[in-house]
């Protein structure tokens, strides 16, 4: 090998130790830069003749072609390496999903009460609301309850500051002080027709809402969800309440061949009084009767704390729990997992 080849060789193997662009710089000049030894040697020739210039010349610049193609090569791989070494840093999978936003969704027993609205709705039945804390008089008392009802003590019902001497406010315990609330406003709104002798458009409401008991466990909680049913004509009877409540839990539970039974009860607010019972004809609750609702003609002594004429109004109310239904729809056993909040079980209703 000759001296010119040693030296390209030479700058090679500097080349290859570069690790970084600018080690690669730093080798560059000891070859190519002002005091490099490409230049020495072409200073080395100011001696010589013009033929060995001719063909020394031509040597050297091979060599220092040589030369630069290595460091152009190395260059190149120096670059491709660093960028390399960043996409892999600054690696991003495209094919993992992205971040998403969660959608909320409703709660069961918000769904149940929809599903509630909907088809009540759909039978002329207008949605009302009343307050959770409540007046002993319309909780208890307008609805016919004796002062020494069993609902009235203190183990059952939740009592709260206000109110009147002897009479405390309360959680209400179920939604039906809503029946005297929302009857008075609509007696109070037609007044004039009942002032003139004439008839007053039919009371025809459901009512939702959360109500209070002293009580807790796996069918039981401490506040619990009820809708109220009422309707009060001049001509409602009791037939009424079976067709209505029959086409609602056929409707509902999408079962044709649902059957209800009114099983004789007994209510302050209503006389005669039912429980309600559905029977599944299939499905894993076949054949048993569940009790989902309490029923009955409204009392007479309620109708009037309506402001309306028992002789002339008539009509009757149903109490269902929303949580039961919510159960019994969706084959849910523990009440207490729709008031635990958590997202593994709520999810799965949506
Ligand atoms: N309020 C009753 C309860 O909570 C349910 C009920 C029964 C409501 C009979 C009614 C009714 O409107 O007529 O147990």
């Amino acid at each position: 090998m000759n001296e010119l080849d040693l030296l390209v060789e030479s700058a090679r193997e500097q080349f290859a130790h570069s690790a970084t662009p600018a080690d690669l710089e730093n080798a560059k000049a000891q070859f190519l830069g002002k005091a490099g030894r490409v230049t020495e040697l072409m200073k080395g020739m100011a001696q010589l003749s013009v033929e060995e210039k001719k063909t020394r010349g031509a040597a050297i610049n091979l060599a220092k072609q040589a030369i630069e193609a290595a460091l152009n090569e190395r260059r190149q791989a120096l670059q491709d390496a660093q960028l390399q070494a960043q996409l892999k840093a600054e690696a991003l999978d495209v094919t993992l999903p992205g971040r998403q936003r969660g959608a909320g969704g409703l709660h069961p027993v918000s769904l149940t009460l929809e599903r509630i609205q909907g088809i009540f709705g759909s039978m002329g039945f207008d949605v009302a609301e009343g307050p959770e804390i409540e007046t002993d008089w319309f909780n208890f008392t307008a609805l016919n309850t004796p002062e020494d009802h069993p609902a009235r003590s203190m183990h059952d019902t939740f009592y709260i500051e206000g109110g009147t001497p002897g009479a405390p406010n309360l959680l209400r315990t179920h939604t039906s002080p809503v029946q005297v609330r929302h009857a008075v406003q609509h007696v109070k709104q037609h007044r004039a027709l009942l002032d003139a002798g004439q008839s007053m458009p039919e009371i025809r409401v459901i009512v939702p809402g959360r109500t209070y008991r002293v009580d807790s466990d796996a069918t039981h909680s401490p506040m619990f969800h009820q809708c109220e049913g009422l309707w009060i004509g001049e001509n409602v009877s009791f037939k009424d309440l079976k067709v209505v409540f029959t086409a609602f839990c056929r409707t509902f539970f999408e079962s044709d061949d649902l059957v209800l039974r009114f099983r004789p009860s007994f209510f302050p607010f209503t006389e005669p009084s039912a429980e309600i019972d559905i029977q599944f004809q299939d499905g894993p609750l076949a054949g048993r009767w569940l009790e989902v609702a309490g029923s009955g003609q409204v009392h007479p002594n309620v109708v009037r704390n309506m402001g309306l004429d028992p002789e002339r109004y008539i009509g009757f109310a149903f109490g269902m729990g929303l949580d039961r239904f919510t159960m019994l729809r969706y084959g849910v056993n523990d009440l207490r997992l729709f008031f635990d909040g958590d997202i593994r079980f709520l999810s799965q209703f949506q």
